[in-house]
């Protein structure tokens, strides 16, 4: 893969940091590119990058460095990978809707490859609702953020605005660089969120998974070139544009779902928190207080992630999730065996900071063979890239 990057500044006082991060990136085996935005000129310049990186840099939408040929569709094509670090509030909502009206985000415009986006800005501009909307219109879009940290700002606040460490962008472009073209012209199936079992017209059994893991995993699958289906229990979480999305509600309906997809999929994961049980019949109405107990009878539901593997295609992998309530791996071990799955990621989440609901998340990918990698606490992001990279060395090894 060619490892060029295009490295787009714009005009925030973190502009300066640009420079060392265009070192690491160096460092770490990158040619770098740097197209500036007018504003970023009035902090830096680019003869300091062009000196820095060893190439022109680009500022003007009409540039021309070799005659006859549109630099921005060049740079956009040559690309491995377009970082904008540090990226204002103006480029941001530019580049989410498009606008071209400038150099680097023309280029942005012309570019179709992994995208990562460093913000630094005032706290009370990146807290701002238009902000937020841009950012989450980007996102969806499979742009990868690197979010500012918290702490004092130039403009003497004190908040969530401060360029993130370079080392940490170096880090995740490197990540992202690696990770784009692992599954092209793959089939990914995953199954996502938590079922709901009826109990009334009103009522429900459900369970604390938000789907930001299975989301998380879409989105890495689609970095990594894939086609990628989702079949998602109720959750509010956005599944990324570019996914096919397939909206169930019950355990059911994700088996039944799942079968009609799986003899395409390549690799299948199953990250759903499925209802082991469902009420043995759902009331059509609301069933009503009274003095008396109340007994629900349930019976199993149908194992969902089992009877996919029984049914995917000759050579795919299936890749169950156990969310354990301790750190012993045995439940999860013995129930990859008995399921047929290829591997299965253990997920304790009796810690503080894994599993249900939180951003963060740490998980344990363990294999039929007896290997087994932790990828320590990560955010969920990234953990569903360390774990589809899991799955592809496991393949490969
Ligand atoms: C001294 C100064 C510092 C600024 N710092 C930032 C900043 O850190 N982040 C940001 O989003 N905008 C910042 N701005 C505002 C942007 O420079 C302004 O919105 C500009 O139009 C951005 O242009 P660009 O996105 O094309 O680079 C700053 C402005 C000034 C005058």
């Amino acid at each position: 893969m060619s490892k060029n990057i295009v490295l787009g500044v714009s005009g925030s006082v973190a502009a300066y940091r640009a420079c060392d991060l265009a070192r690491e990136l160096m460092r770490r085996g990158f040619a770098v590119r740097v197209c500036l935005t007018g504003s970023a000129e009035k902090f830096v310049t680019r003869s300091l990058f062009e000196a820095l990186t060893g190439y022109a840099c680009l500022v003007d939408t009409f540039e021309e460095p070799i005659s006859g040929r549109m630099a921005h569709i060049d740079w956009a094509r040559q690309a491995s990978a377009l970082v904008i670090a540090p990226a204002t509030a103006n480029t941001i909502a530019k580049v989410a809707h498009g606008i071209g009206d400038d150099m680097l985000t023309t280029i942005a415009l012309a570019y179709q490859g992994p995208m990562l986006i460093a913000p630094a800005m005032n706290p009370t501009m990146y807290a701002s609702e238009t902000n937020q909307a841009a950012m989450a219109i980007l996102a969806d879009r499979g742009v990868w953020f690197v979010e500012p940290t918290v702490g004092d700002v130039a403009c003497g606040e004190n908040g969530q605005g401060k360029f993130a460490d370079v080392q940490r962008i170096a880090d995740e472009v490197v990540a992202l660089a690696r990770t784009s073209k692992l599954l092209a012209g793959k089939k990914v199936l995953i199954t996502s969120g938590p079922t709901q079992e009826p109990i009334d017209m009103a009522r429900f059994i459900s369970n604390r998974s938000s789907g930001k893991m299975g989301a998380a995993l879409a989105q890495a699958a689609l970095l990594m070139g894939a086609e990628v289906t989702v079949i998602s229990g109720p959750t509010a979480v956005r599944i990324p544009v570019g996914v096919k999305l397939i909206r169930v509600k019950t355990a059911v309906e994700m088996l039944d779902a799942g079968l009609l997809e799986v003899s395409e999929a390549d690799f299948v994961i199953g990250a759903a928190a499925v209802a082991d049980y469902r009420p043995a019949q759902a009331s059509h109405s609301k069933l009503r207080r009274s003095d008396a107990h109340l007994s629900l009878e349930l019976v199993p539901n149908p194992d969902v992630i089992a009877a996919l593997a029984a049914k995917a295609k000759p050579g795919s992998k299936v890749i169950g999730f156990a969310a354990e309530p301790s750190e012993d791996t045995g439940y999860a071990i013995e129930k990859m065996a008995r399921k047929g799955l290829s591997a299965i990621v253990f997920n304790d989440v009796s810690q503080p900071n894994q599993g249900f609901e939180s951003e963060t998340n740490r998980l344990q990918f363990l294999t039929p063979d007896g290997k087994s990698a932790d990828s320590g606490l990560l955010s969920k992001t990234q953990c569903a890239l360390w774990l589809i990279h899991q799955v592809v060395d496991s393949i490969s090894s």
